[in-house]
């Protein structure tokens, strides 16, 4: 029973209020539960949501103000999160083997429920987490999401993920849309089982073992799309100015998504910002592509249709029901906009100079018998493969044969090559995950800043980082 298209309502995830705020800080609670949505017709869907919700509900961060989230967990299994984008202390990355304890757990050493994964024995178990986030860094789209070893895949596609958006005075001043038009997005494929539960691939009886067999091995696909949790969606939108901050939350699957139709003229997706906040100037696209993880930023300013257009955001890289997004109605009435239009310059992003580099690394990505690697090696918990120096700019390059989305924690890159030539129409601007396609080496720029400690340089397609395509670096004062 495969939802209808276009019979919802675009969500608009809560945005969460602080549990208490002092002179310094805000302090959040999350606790992970069961909940139920109504995706199918007929059918409740059990999800994993933060606080019972998918996506969770949305932290927003002053830049510079620390914000600390007390993460607890009813899941009758152990969780992990991570803040995606955040520059983040050790202690709170969410590193794979902190965990979260499930309900009725014990806390202590935990080696159950992963099969002897190696370096699981290292793994502790908290009742909960205190994630410590001092959000010294630019505005900018982040997301919160699952980070178990082993079972991230999983999880996040049972629902644990949700937004953390930073703001600052720059990125205000520059008067883009606001309130109700400012929409973030999570785009994200699901499969239904017949009674109207997620169709996960897992292998062995109660998911108890970590990853996926067989064809699910390059990653797993859905059939149908959501966008906030809620099927093929519609949003009701004045004719005016929006900001659509699109964040590809699959487990695997890339979209090239495009307003249909097109405004006329083209160029209807204005992209002002990128995974590590603002460009230096907007650039026009008639179509983004974005791998897992990847963000977005953009202005569509659907004054340029006529009164009462529908304009769909499809997936050119999709087929059947993949191939469609959601859909934005236009309203008829003459409307105020306020917002300014995005042109000139937007912020500066100064750049890291590879001539400057102290170090050159390569990480080749690829499969091996059983599991995904890179450099041959298989992801255990405290081995590294590099130790950067904090403060100092090296250049990482990453090759592979097939397609994977690269994601660094710690802080972001910029990309100074593809393919041995410039960077793509889609790697501007400041990225922590950048798309690496076949047989196409990508060389990125980056400087890890402030934390020393154990970070991660992973493959973003949930699939693979849950069999092993994941690496851990130290960074060094
Ligand atoms: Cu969004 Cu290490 O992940
Ligand atoms: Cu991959």
């Amino acid at each position: 029973p495969l939802p209808e298209r276009y019979a919802t309502r675009l969500p608009v995830p809560p945005v969460l209020r602080p549990a208490r705020t002092d002179g310094t800080t805000d302090h959040y609670e999350i606790t992970a539960r069961p909940g139920l949505a109504r995706l199918v017709p007929g059918h409740d869907t059990a999800v994993w949501g933060y606080d019972g919700l998918f996506p969770g509900p949305t932290i927003e961060s002053r830049s510079g103000r620390r914000t600390v989230v007390t993460h607890r967990n009813e899941l009758p299994r152990p969780t992990v999160v991570h803040l995606h984008g955040g520059h983040t202390p050790q202690a709170s990355d969410g590193y794979p083997t902190d965990l979260i304890a499930p309900l009725g757990a014990t806390a202590g050493h935990h080696a159950g429920g992963t099969n002897g994964m190696p370096g699981m024995g290292r793994a502790t178990l908290r009742p909960e987490r205190v994630y410590d986030y001092p959000m010294n860094q630019r505005a900018a789209t982040l997301w919160y999401h699952d980070h178990t070893m082993g079972f991230t895949g999983p999880n996040v596609y049972r629902g644990l993920a949700g937004f953390h958006l930073v703001r600052d005075d720059e990125e205000e001043a520059l008067g883009l849309p606001r309130g109700p038009r400012e929409l973030p997005l999570m785009i994200a494929d699901r499969s239904f089982d017949a009674d109207g539960s997620f169709a996960y691939p897992a292998p062995g009886p109660h998911g108890t073992e970590p990853g996926v067999e067989g064809p699910y091995m390059n990653g797993v696909l859905g059939d149908v799309v959501l966008v906030n949790g809620a099927p093929w969606p519609v949003a009701p939108v004045d004719r005016a100015r929006h900001r659509l901050r699109i964040l590809n939350a699959s487990n695997a699957r890339r979209y090239r998504l495009e307003l249909d139709p097109q405004p006329p003229g083209g160029g209807g997706l204005l992209q002002i910002g990128s995974d590590g906040g603002l460009l230096e100037r907007p650039v026009a696209h008639d179509a983004v592509e974005l791998a897992p993880a990847e963000r977005f930023d953009v202005v569509v300013d659907f004054a340029r249709y006529p009164a009462g257009s529908r304009v769909r955001l499809v997936n050119r890289l999709g087929s059947g029901g993949t191939a469609e997004v959601m859909r934005f109605d236009i309203g008829t009435a003459r409307v105020r906009d306020d917002s300014r239009a995005p042109r000139g310059r937007l912020s500066e992003v100064a750049k890291l100079d590879p001539a400057k580099a102290v170090a050159t690394r390569t990480f080749v990505f690829q499969k091996s018998e059983k599991n995904w690697t890179i450099n041959g090696q298989e992801y255990r918990p405290g081995r590294s493969l590099a130790a950067p120096k904090l403060g100092k700019v090296e250049i990482w390059r990453f090759l592979t044969d097939f397609h994977h989305p690269v994601h660094l924690h710690l802080d972001p890159f910029q990309v100074i090559s593809r393919d041995r030539a410039a960077p793509g129409r889609f790697d501007a601007g400041w990225k922590d995950t950048v798309d690496v396609l076949p047989a196409q080496g990508v060389e990125v720029a980056v400087r890890f800043t402030d934390y020393a400690g154990r970070f991660l340089l992973h493959c973003h397609n949930l699939e693979h980082e849950d069999m092993a395509m994941m690496a851990e670096f130290v960074t060094e004062r």
